[in-house]
């Protein structure tokens, strides 16, 4: 059988049927619909017309009640939701309105999740995930979780998470339903540009005119019915329809504007949120490593016991480590605030374990030096703490500043 000339999409009297509590929602009635390989097609209608039910019919997502769908020639209507959902993971890609991504997941760890699933190895994933965020014109955001990026950028990631499985069909439902009229347009620049290059065929939701002109068929439902069906033999060219958009100095697309508005959001992102555990963790590995480069520095090449070489080394270590983890953990660079809390964190608990051990009386200082402190009155001991915390402090957060990555910005 020569699966070539088969339609992507073949719906044959297919009705959805909704048990509601005042009765029957009939969602769908009778609909059919054939839609062959590398068309774009539009599908508009009125709220409640059944344009939703019709996406989850043909995405395997929910069974028709109904009526008989192939899916590429396979008969998908009355198989088990395992076979169906098998389906839909070999042969569709998915976009929604809200984008649906992980919030504190990087992009590219949000583009990987669908090979996850199919138990593609890690280097492979990586490797496919980037090719796919470069395509969409992200490369250079791949590590930033959704909330650093703006509405279209989260589109175009959900766009590339779609297509990394290299699907056949691409259903978007209201995909620029969140955009601004720019960034619609640039989405949808894209998805013209990938069905034109790769072929992939493309089924989309929207309310707006201007968008479904960008298809090369339309197709209006109203009450769960396919009331027309129309060929555009001249559809409008997304990207020559941006160009002619008046040009805004400073684009909306290029800023995270939606969450913005929020004023805590803004103060969120000025401070930059919490320190996750693991930097602190990862800093203290830092440390370690720091110490051990030193002492080894010390007794083996210059044969002596000098203290300030170990201290030294790991103050560099652990604010190398934290700079470098951090930035990636987060998806970017620390903000300055995370840095001032980083570094006076990081001092404070490290004198007080310090203060503890000696107080225990482990002699880790030199006798000298203990027989001092020991005969140093209150407020003198104090002011000596404050000025080190202090001291410390600014060093840790000067050099986590200077190993800190350049933000993408
Ligand atoms: N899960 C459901 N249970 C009951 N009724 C539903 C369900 N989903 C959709 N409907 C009803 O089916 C009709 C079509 O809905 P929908 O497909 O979401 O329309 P559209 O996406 O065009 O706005 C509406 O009347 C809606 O209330
Ligand atoms: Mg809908």
């Amino acid at each position: 059988m020569d699966r070539t000339a088969e339609p992507v999409i073949s719906l044959r009297g297919v009705s959805k049927d909704y048990e509601s509590g005042a009765g029957v929602v009939h969602a769908m009635r009778e609909v059919t619909l054939v839609v062959q390989p590398g068309e774009f097609l539009a599908m508009v209608g009125t709220s409640g017309s059944g344009k939703s039910t019709l996406m989850n019919v043909v995405g395997c997502l929910d069974r028709p009640t109904r009526g008989t769908y192939h899916l590429s020639g396979i008969d998908v209507g009355g198989r088990t939701n395992d076979a169906r959902a098998v389906v839909r993971n070999r042969l569709i890609g998915f976009i929604f309105q809200g984008f649906n991504l992980l919030a504190r997941t990087t992009a590219l760890e949000n583009v990987e999740l669908p090979l996850q699933y199919r138990g593609v190895a890690r280097s492979e994933r990586r490797r496919r995930a980037l090719e796919a965020l470069t395509a969409v014109g992200l490369g250079d955001r791949v590590h930033h979780t959704p909330n650093q990026l703006s509405g279209g950028q989260q589109q175009r990631v959900a766009i590339a998470r779609a297509l990394v499985t290299n699907p056949p069909l691409l259903l978007a439902d209201e995909p620029t339903g969140n955009l601004d009229t720019r960034t619609s347009l640039e989405v949808l620049a894209l998805l013209q540009h990938l069905n034109r290059t790769v072929g992939i065929t493309i089924v989309l939701v929207t309310h707006e005119h201007d968008i479904a002109m960008c298809a090369s068929r339309v197709v209006t439902m109203s009450d769960g019915r396919v009331v027309s069906d129309q060929t555009n033999a001249s559809p409008h060219n997304a990207s020559s329809e941006l160009a002619r958009l008046p040009v805004v100095e400073d684009s909306p697309s290029s800023a995270p504007q939606d969450s913005l508005a929020d004023p805590r959001e803004r103060r969120r992102r000025l401070l930059g949120g919490p320190i996750p555990f693991s930097v602190f963790a990862a800093a203290f590995a830092g440390t370690l490593g720091g110490v051990a480069l030193g002492v080894l520095y010390d007794g083996v090449i210059l044969q002596r016991r000098i203290v300030w070489i170990p201290l030294l080394c790991a103050l560099l270590g652990e604010t190398f480590v934290a700079a470098r983890y951090g930035a990636r953990r987060l998806g970017g660079p620390l903000t300055r605030d995370q840095r001032g809390r980083f570094a006076v964190t990081y001092t404070v608990v490290f004198l007080t374990l310090a203060a503890s051990v000696a107080l225990v009386g482990v002699g880790w200082l030199p006798a000298a030096e203990l027989h001092r402190l020991q005969h140093a009155s209150v407020p003198g001991v104090l002011a000596l703490l404050v000025a080190l915390t202090l001291a410390v402090s600014l060093a840790r957060f000067l050099l986590v500043t200077f190993f800190s990555p350049k933000a993408a910005e």
